[in-house]
Formats: structure tokens, C-alpha cells, sequence
């Protein structure tokens, strides 16, 4: 059977809400800070969600610093890998999840395929890091603005990508 993790940085608890809400849907999944995560926990499992709320001016969540250069070095090919951000849409307009669009520069040339990409309809920003070819690379969640939607908005989001798990 394949395995899962769910790596996560969160400063004030909303990504690891994210985390928790996503574990539930995927039902067997381990789920892990990222300041406690180790090479390892990249080599042992086929399907990786890694997940940051973005900090600063459109930075990594802290605790990330320290793995993303683990990511960049890992070769992960043959493995799964798909994103969350969580973020500020309203009040950081012009980095709205940047944090997410930094883990997937890290992901590009590991060799892992990236899933999960998500339409910006739905959202209101001027711009974002982790939008390319004018989509999220992953899911985007705003526990500021759209609390209400962030459970659905799991829930679809792992029906569309099941099949790829
Ligand atoms: C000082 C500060 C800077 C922030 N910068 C950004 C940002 O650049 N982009 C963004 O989308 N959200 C930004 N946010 C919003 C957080 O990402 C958001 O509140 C998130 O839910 C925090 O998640 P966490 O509790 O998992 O860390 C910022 C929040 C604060 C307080």
C-alpha cells in the first residue's frame, strides 16, 4: 500500500489546522512539523503533501528554512508530491501565498511528479508566487478571510487528486 505524509509549518496554528483537516480526508496519512522532519521522511513515503502558511514579505513559514535545502537535495523521483499555502489574501495582496510557490521552486527539479494544481477563481489578489501558468500549484487556503470555505475546499480538492495517490 502506498504511504502518505503530510509535512507542515505553521506559526500560528492555521496550517496545522490544514494539515489536521487534510489527514482526515485522506484517512491513512502521518503527519509531521517540518521542524522535525528528516531526509528520511522524504525517502519513506510514495505521496508527500507538503504544506506553509507565508510569513514576512511573501516568505516560508520559519521552521522552513531549515528543510527546504533537504528538499532541493532529495531525489524524488517515482514519488508523489502536492502543495498547500495558507495565507492573507486581503491583507498581503501582492505575496498571497508565496510561501507555497517557494516549496514548489524547491520541489521543481527533484524529480517528484507535482500534483494538485487549483483554479484562482474564487480568490481576490493582485499577485502570487505560486501562481504559474495561471494556476495555484496547489490548493490555496485563507483562514482569514475565507475560514468558512477551507474544509470544502479540502474535501474537493483531494476528490479531484485521489486517483493520483
Ligand atoms: C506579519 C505577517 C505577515 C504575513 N505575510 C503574509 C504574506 O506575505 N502573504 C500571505 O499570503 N499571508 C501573509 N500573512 C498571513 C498568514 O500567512 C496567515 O495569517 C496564516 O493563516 C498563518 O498561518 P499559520 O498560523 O499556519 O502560520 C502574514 C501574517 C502576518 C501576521
Amino acid at each position: 500500500m502506498k504511504k502518505t505524509i503530510i509535512i507542515y509549518g505553521s506559526t500560528s496554528g492555521n496550517t496545522a489546522t490544514a494539515a489536521e483537516t487534510l489527514k482526515a480526508k485522506l484517512g491513512d496519512a502521518d503527519v509531521k512539523e517540518v521542524s522535525t522532519a528528516s531526509a528520511d521522511d522524504l525517502a519513506n513515503y510514495d505521496n508527500i503533501f507538503l504544506g506553509t502558511s507565508t510569513w514576512g514579505d511573501g516568505e516560508l513559514q520559519d521552521d522552513w528554512y531549515g528543510f527546504i535545502p533537504t528538499v532541493k537535495a532529495a531525489n524524488l523521483t517515482g514519488k508523489t508530491v502536492a502543495l498547500f499555502g495558507v495565507g492573507d489574501q486581503m491583507s498581503y495582496s501582492d505575496t498571497y501565498v508565496n510561501g507555497m510557490g517557494e516549496i514548489y521552486e524547491a520541489v521543481k527539479n527533484t524529480g517528484a511528479k507535482i500534483i494538485g494544481a487549483t483554479s484562482t477563481d474564487g480568490y481576490s489578489f493582485n499577485e502570487s508566487k505560486a501562481v504559474v501558468d495561471g494556476k495555484f500549484v496547489g490548493l490555496a487556503l485563507d483562514y482569514d478571510n475565507q475560514s468558512d470555505l477551507s474544509d470544502d475546499r479540502i474535501a474537493s480538492w483531494v476528490d479531484a487528486i485521489k486517483a493520483e495517490l
